[in-house]
């Protein structure tokens, strides 16, 4: 694939600054509509996300309940929020002053009653959708008629979680992603019925955050999963049983820019995660084999990754170097004999090309679809959640710098080899036909 020469490098730039700009302009949302800045929230669940998602409201000067009905869950939630702002003193990034400050905005409680007087609540709780209905319904009882009710699921049906409210317009998907203080990246996924005013808000508290809040629709992973799991993750594996190994598709993406390859990410991750991930969405749809198989048999041998020493790598005893492992390259050659796949080489060119391409398809599904509202607010997606490299764009940026027409040939051949998953997507016709790029889309 090409390499974008160095003249381009301003362009990019401006791009991507007008990208990251444009995602709080949603088409859909009248400019200048009223809302009420937040300056109370409540998060519930002191979790890993929980006390990220606090740590950020409080970088935002937002005063803080962080309620968990486990007393101890609570205690080491509020801890891990005061190391954020101690290492946030250490790093140089904030005053020991202003982390008093901080601190002082911050207070822990054990019920769901005690956030009756907040703006907003984030719920962000065990990921169980009868669990999470059971703390709408009580939010919808104790908070005032306009609290916004936002959810921090991955996976669930949003519309169904905040429906137990009895309040819907209040209700919105709040997507960070871990670690929640840290990643720049905040899906606002807006409902059936979720109020511009209630988006208006979360777009201001991101902005307040310093995140980039970019505005999505329900479906399954939302925006940035959904690429990530049906794009490029199964890509990936279908690579892995057709003869590459976990080091040559790594050794690819970082060539093209990523700071870390795909099956490395995935074993610090925890390949257990994404596992479970899958369960969940098979009760729900389907899809057709392979689909991560490679990371579902790793999952069953317990090969979680690097907190097991074992996953796409092996790992030696707190060292986080990966070493290639002869089990896993008799792992995939055995999954793919199993469904009569050849093996072959591959260059690094087509690695690339595969994993792009379907970021690129599926991307243009989903605008189509409305799930996004432009080429650019996926780019920022993938730009802040994802580790897109910046000299590139963004997957809907490069594939414009390749030219539609190039795209939909390439995407067009790998439709005839390998099947449906490579459909050409019905609106990336449409654009070549009409000769304009995705560029055309972004409508400000
Ligand atoms: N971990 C991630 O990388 C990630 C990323 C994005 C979104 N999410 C989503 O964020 C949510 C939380 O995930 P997590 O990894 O922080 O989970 P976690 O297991 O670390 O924390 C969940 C916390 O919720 C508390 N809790 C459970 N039921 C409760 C209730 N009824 N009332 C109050 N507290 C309750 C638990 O005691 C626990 O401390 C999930 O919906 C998850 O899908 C997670």
């Amino acid at each position: 694939m090409s390499q974008q020469p160095e003249e381009n490098n301003d362009a990019i730039a401006d791009y991507v600054r007008r990208a990251e700009h444009n995602t709080a302009r949603v088409p859909s949302i009248p400019e200048g509509i009223a809302f009420s800045p937040i300056k109370t929230a409540a998060v519930i669940g002191a979790g890993t996300m929980g006390s990220g998602i606090a740590t950020n409201f409080l970088n935002a000067g937002v005063s803080v309940t962080l309620v968990d009905t486990n007393s101890e869950a609570l205690s080491r939630g509020l801890a891990t929020i005061e190391r954020n702002l101690q290492g946030a003193v250490k790093r140089g990034l904030i005053t020991e002053e202003l982390a008093g400050q901080r601190r002082a905005l911050v207070k822990g409680a054990p019920r769901i009653e005690d956030v009756s007087g907040v703006e907003i609540v984030i719920e962000a709780i065990f990921e169980n959708l009868a669990l999470k209905r059971q703390v709408f319904e009580q939010l919808g009882r104790h908070t005032a008629s306009s609290t916004i009710l936002a959810t921090n699921t991955s996976t669930l049906d949003l519309n169904e979680i905040v429906a137990a409210s009895g309040r819907p317009e209040k209700g919105v998907g709040l997507h960070f992603f871990s670690p929640a203080h840290v990643m720049k990246l905040l899906e606002i996924v807006r409902g059936r019925e979720t109020s511009s005013e209630t988006v208006a808000a979360c777009l201001d508290l991101a902005h307040r955050m310093r995140k980039t809040g970019v505005v999505v629709g329900v479906g399954f992973g939302f925006v940035g999963n959904k690429m990530l799991l049906d794009g490029y993750f199964r890509e990936v594996e279908l690579m892995l049983l057709e003869g590459c190994s976990p080091a040559d598709i790594d050794r690819a993406m970082t060539s093209f820019g990523f700071a870390m390859g795909p099956c490395a990410v995935s074993d610090m991750a925890g390949v257990d995660i994404a596992y479970l991930i899958r369960k969940e969405l098979f009760q729900k749809e389907t899809r057709p084999d392979p689909y991560l198989v490679v990371s579902d048999a790793l999952g069953e041998l317990g090969r979680n990754g690097m907190k097991s020493q074992k996953g796409f790598y092996r790992y030696d005893p707190s060292d986080r170097t990966p070493h290639p492992d002869a089990e896993v390259d008799a792992l995939c050659e055995k999954l793919a004999a199993d469904r009569g796949i050849m093996r072959r080489t591959f260059t690094e060119e087509e690695i690339v090309e595969r994993c792009v391409l379907q970021l690129v398809n599926i991307g243009i599904q989903l605008i189509d679809g409305g799930l996004a509202a432009r080429p650019s607010d996926i780019d920022a997606i993938w730009l802040n959640g994802y580790g897109f490299p910046r000299r590139r764009g963004g997957p809907m940026y490069y594939a414009d710098d390749l030219g539609l027409p190039k795209v939909l040939e390439r995407i067009e051949t790998y439709h005839s080899r390998i099947g449906e998953v490579w459909r050409p997507s019905p609106l990336l016709k449409r654009l070549v036909g009409e000769r304009r790029d995705l560029n055309s889309l972004n409508i400000a």
